[in-house]
């Protein structure tokens, strides 16, 4: 399953890209606003650092306006994906700007039903938001099953399972576990991933032992 890091903070990026940790980035207004930079900047900063897909989202809302955007965005970097939301208007976007072999993220995606239709649109990936769905006591995951159980029975569809809306670690285990393509988690639940109390424990005790040797390795 490929890690993309869902911010705009290009540190946070570099950090964690420097560890092999990260294959793509996605972005979207709120985190852009968040990072208080210039979107084409930051998206710039991002493609030259990692060399894997940049999701940079339109902010038009009929298609005319999403596929002008989405060129002007397109032509920042091979590595951008244009997100566009899942409305008609969008998945129009999609299809047009898919045929013309640019990455299209349709993002904002909660049921299978809208998942279908955007590969039919020929996204490349589809962002069904899992957090966003349990905050209404409808389970994310179980819309991931059936999105993921739905491609899988169509080998002509290649649109990949972008696992959006990420809140805990559990997210992540349960996406892998469903087979999912990618996941995109904001840092905190990436440094959340990385932490277990019974290795920090272990490494102390390693190291108090260590010392009662008087040895050293360099
Ligand atoms: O990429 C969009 C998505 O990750 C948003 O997450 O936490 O605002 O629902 P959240």
């Amino acid at each position: 399953m490929k890690i993309f890091l869902d911010t705009a903070n290009t540190d946070e990026v570099r950090k964690f890209l420097d560890a092999g940790l990260i294959d793509g980035i996605t972005t979207n207004p709120t985190l852009i606003a968040n990072s208080g930079r210039n979107l084409f900047e930051v998206i710039r900063e991002l493609a030259e650092m990692v060399n894997g897909p940049i999701s940079a989202e339109v902010t038009a809302t009929d298609w005319q306006g999403m596929v002008a955007e989405g060129h002007k965005l397109a032509k920042i970097s091979k590595y951008v994906a244009v997100k566009v939301p899942l409305t008609f208007d969008g998945l129009k976007a999609c299809h047009i700007l898919s045929k013309e072999n640019t990455m299209v993220n349709v993002t904002l995606c909660f049921s299978a039903t809208q998942a279908l239709l955007a590969a039919k649109a020929g996204a490349t990936f589809i962002s069904p938001f899992v957090g966003r769905l349990d905050d209404i006591s409808i389970s994310g995951m179980k819309i991931i099953e059936e999105i993921c159980n739905i491609y899988a029975q169509y080998p002509s569809i290649h649109t990949q399972v972008l696992v959006a809306s990420v809140r805990h670690p559990l997210h992540v285990v349960e996406a892998a576990q469903l087979g999912a393509d990618v996941v995109t988690i904001p840092t905190k639940v990436l440094e959340q991933m990385l932490k277990h109390p019974l290795t920090d424990r272990g490494l102390d005790s390693f190291l108090q032992d260590w010392k009662t040797t008087g040895q050293s390795i360099l």
